[in-house]
């Protein structure tokens, strides 16, 4: 079976802190870091860009590292990331005008290719694109903010997913937690973002565990 891999969002994290954040979900059993980089364009909101990934890559030397480009113009911030060490590369496939030629580019930087919908992108935009990528992000609120609604009405996109692709990772993102994580289990997703409701438990590790439990069972 497809294994469960637990990427927690450090969005809504002290981002004074961002090392020690970060090495401390690690330390309790996250199996990547989820990196939200946002321009203010694409979406309304800003967070960083690589060269703080870059920082944070020289402290954690072998995490898996994704982000998650809620950027206008993914394609200009390829070669950069790839620099700061970034493994996987997900981008929103809205604004996108030839995604073959950017997944291409992504692979050829040495990284993996994610595609990310949002609500309101149906799967028949990145139905003949699937198989120029590594991971699906679905996500399950709109981008730009941590500690949103999930919203379950996503679901049949991840079920579809899964019922055609059975070895594909699918992801899912926004509001995900102890509440909203049998939901994503159920219509298959394998690859689970999770940003406040990790962060705010003050039992990140039994948080973690128990996502992955419901993921596996
Ligand atoms: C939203 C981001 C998500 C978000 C996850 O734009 O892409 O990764 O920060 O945080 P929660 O789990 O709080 O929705
Ligand atoms: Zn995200």
């Amino acid at each position: 079976p497809l294994r469960c891999k637990i990427g927690p969002s450090i969005l809504n994290s002290d981002l004074s802190q961002l090392y020690v954040e970060s090495q401390r979900l690690l330390d309790n059993g996250a199996d990547y870091l989820h990196l939200d980089v946002m321009d203010g364009h694409f979406v309304p909101n800003l967070t960083f860009g690589h060269p703080i990934v870059k920082c944070l890559r020289n402290k954690i030397k072998t995490a898996f590292f994704e982000t998650h480009m809620m950027v206008s113009n993914p394609e200009q911030w390829i070669e950069p990331m790839a620099d700061a060490g970034v493994n996987l590369y997900t981008f929103h496939i809205e604004p996108v005008k030839e995604i073959p030629k950017t997944c291409r580019k992504i692979r050829e930087a040495g990284m993996k290719v994610g595609l990310a919908l949002k609500p309101a992108t149906g799967i028949e935009d990145v139905r003949q694109f699937i198989d120029l990528a590594d991971v699906i992000l679905i996500m399950t609120v709109e981008p730009g903010f941590g500690g949103q609604k999930f919203m379950k009405d996503m679901m049949p996109k991840v079920q579809w997913l899964r019922h055609n692709y059975p070895l594909l990772d699918v992801g899912v993102d926004g509001g995900v937690g102890p509440n909203t994580i049998t939901a994503c289990a159920e219509a298959g997703a394998n690859m689970i973002v999770s940003g406040t409701a990790v962060i705010n438990s003050r039992d990140q590790r039994s948080v973690i565990a128990g996502l992955r439990e419901v993921v596996e069972s």
